[in-house]
């Protein structure tokens, strides 16, 4: 089996800056709500940038930081829940404006755990010899699926992209994956897709494509699925959360790291924060932050880190990885 490697990275978000004071314009919100119960503070929202395009400027910087040409790319997966089409997918358009055309492309759907599924593919892809340099993307533009007028959940996300290589390689960059699914937790969150609209099926009032949650019980589910994420990975491995030097999980809600890092034991300095400007950015969220980490030069060769993802599904996974 190869060993399999993260070698660049790259994010892209809209230059569109939405403070929460901004928002509290548009519905009964203050900013004081929004800071003291999620961490937020702003969002990046696309002025009518796809997620191709998003996903695109991100796979751009991360071949650049990678030094790799996109020939040597054979395979994209984007993972999105909010495509351009459903046909094509995500993952061709991004391939033809890097011009990767020696790649497999797809996109595939996990929510906000969309980026750790799609690295763990990549990462079978490398293993099994059937790919050698995998360009990985998270990219979502929920503001497009979201209820303007519904307090409850539009001052929570932002729009963004964030890309890795991976590449075949001597070291074992990618230690251990663990990945779940609950579908018996699928009214949690939902955002329906087009309904039924035939001459052979009933009319029916179709949902409007629109974000929905159950804050209180994502933020239940997140506490668990969490810890229980970090603990597979580590059980696969020597290691304990003593020797990670960073953990970056998927940026949904500062006050849910605050409470994991109590409940584990974890020093909260060792979580990676950036939730402050994104928002919930969803499959971009953790490529997001973990390409300020390499451009910051905060992780060191050696260094372990996890990554952790958790959404609607219900879907989870964890990353054990060394730099
Ligand atoms: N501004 C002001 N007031 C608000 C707002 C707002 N934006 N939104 C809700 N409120 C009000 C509610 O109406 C409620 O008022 P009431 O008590 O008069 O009825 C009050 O604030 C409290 O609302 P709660 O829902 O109880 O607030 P809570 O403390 O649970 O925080 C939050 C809500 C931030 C959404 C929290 O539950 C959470 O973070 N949950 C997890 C969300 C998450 O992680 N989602 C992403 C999952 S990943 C994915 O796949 C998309």
């Amino acid at each position: 089996m190869n060993e399999v490697q993260i070698i660049g990275t790259g994010s892209y978000v809209p230059a569109q800056i939405i403070t929460n004071d901004h928002l509290s314009t548009i519905v009964e919100t203050n900013d004081e709500w929004i800071s003291s119960r999620t961490g937020i503070k702003e969002r990046r929202i696309s002025k009518g940038e796809t997620t191709s395009a998003l996903a695109s400027g991100a796979a751009k910087k991360a071949l650049e930081d990678a030094g790799i040409s996109p020939e040597t790319i054979d395979l994209i997966i984007v993972a999105t829940m909010t495509p351009d089409y459903f046909m094509p997918s995500t993952a061709c358009l991004v391939q033809k404006e890097i011009k990767a055309y020696n790649a497999t492309c797809f996109d595939l759907s996990a929510a906000c755990s969309g980026f750790l599924y799609a690295l763990n593919t990549g990462y079978q892809f490398i293993r099994s010899g059937q790919s050698n340099t995998a360009l990985i993307i998270g990219a979502d533009t929920y503001s497009k699926i979201l209820d303007w007028s519904d307090r409850s959940t539009c001052v929570l996300f932002g729009d963004g992209a964030g890309a890795v290589v991976l590449q075949k390689c001597e070291n074992k960059g990618i230690i251990a994956m663990y990945t779940g699914s609950d579908g018996r937790g699928d009214t949690l969150l939902t955002c329906p897709a087009v309904a039924h609209n035939s001459p052979f099926s009933p009319a029916i009032d179709a949902p409007k494509s629109v974000v929905s949650m159950d804050g209180k019980e994502v933020f239940r589910f997140a506490t668990t699925i969490v810890p229980k994420c970090i603990e597979e990975v580590l059980k696969s491995s020597s290691y304990t959360t003593e020797d990670i030097k960073y953990y970056v999980l998927h940026q949904a809600n500062a006050r849910m790291m605050d409470l994991i890092s109590k409940k584990m034991n974890i020093d909260i300095e060792k979580f990676y924060k950036n939730i402050e400007r994104y928002g919930n950015t969803s499959a971009a969220s953790i490529p997001i932050a973990l390409d300020e980490i390499n451009q910051n030069g905060i992780l060191k060769k050696g260094d372990l880190f996890i990554l952790v993802g958790f959404g609607g599904g219900l879907t989870w996974g964890s990353a054990l990885l060394q730099w």
